[in-house]
């Protein structure tokens, strides 16, 4: 993708944070949007506020295949084609002891990288008959490394790279873009949960920019701030006896 003017993006996980300031940010460059999640008022309050016409709503639980393929079909009769389809919907709780309640982990990948898995099935064969499309899933810093208390959130975000590093090259052949959106901290209701310092904390606003930009860039991986998410990749690629020895003085 060039230029997003005159696209439609379906944007799964756009009632709030990242994703809702991505649907303006997108629409006032003159995309046409389809806002997915599972709070239609959240939704509607936010079309109301996009620039530009032809916005749409289609609720959906990306936990549920089968709502999203209803909510591709509620789409398509009004979008000529789908352009892009981001994946931006996850759910998080801080480490409290409810992450590391089964029922809650299960519930947690269901949703991170079951819903992922879900949006693909359902896009992919749009994008096969289109011939051409664009898949984006936002996955997180915390995907580079094991963090201590980080999972079931990290082990998610680690699958989801490893699902578009596979999905990039399947699908090139197919003129089927992918990318990986890799955010660092992002103030949202997700990290207004938190009660840790957060380094480098940018806003949802700014994000936007960042992810618009990267949407039209040739790079397989979105991130940012950059300043913050070069620290995380030099943690990557740490031999492990010493991204121990860091991650033993994270936990304290
Ligand atoms: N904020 C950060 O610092 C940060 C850093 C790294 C990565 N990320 C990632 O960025 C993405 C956006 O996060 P955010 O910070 O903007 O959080 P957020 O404000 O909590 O937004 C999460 C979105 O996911 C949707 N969602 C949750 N469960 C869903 C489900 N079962 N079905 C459909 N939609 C669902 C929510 O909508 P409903 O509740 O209406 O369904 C909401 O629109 C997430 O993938 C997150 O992991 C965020």
């Amino acid at each position: 993708m060039q230029d997003v003017k005159g696209k439609y993006i379906w944007i799964l996980g756009a009632s709030s944070g990242i994703g809702a300031a991505l649907a303006k940010e997108l629409a006032s460059s003159g995309a046409i949007i389809a806002l997915s999640a599972r709070r239609a008022d959240k939704l509607n309050e936010l079309r109301a506020t996009l620039a530009g016409e032809g916005h749409i709503v289609a609720p959906l639980d990306v936990a549920d295949h089968a709502s999203i393929q209803n909510a591709q079909s509620e789409i398509l009769k009004s979008f000529p084609q789908i352009d892009s389809a981001l994946f931006m919907a996850a759910m998080y709780s801080p480490h409290d002891g409810k992450t590391k309640k089964i029922e809650r982990i299960h519930e947690m990948l269901h949703v991170n990288l079951g819903g992922a898995f879900n949006m693909v099935d359902v896009v992919k064969p749009q994008f096969e008959s289109q011939g051409h499309g664009q898949i984006v899933i936002c996955a997180s810093v915390a995907g580079y490394r094991g963090l201590p208390t980080g999972q079931p959130y990290c082990a998610a975000k680690a699958a989801l790279l490893n699902l578009s590093e596979s999905l990039k090259v399947e699908l090139e052949p197919k003129n089927i873009d992918v990318k990986v959106i890799c955010p660092g901290f992002v103030k949202t209701p997700l990290t207004d949960k938190n009660d840790f310092p957060m380094p480098m904390i940018i806003e949802a606003e700014d994000s936007a920019i960042a992810i618009k930009k990267g949407l039209c860039s040739r790079a397989f991986e979105i991130h940012f701030p950059k300043r913050f998410t070069y620290i995380m990749k030099l943690l990557h690629i740490l031999p492990h006896w010493l991204y121990f020895v860091v991650a033993r003085k994270m936990r304290g």
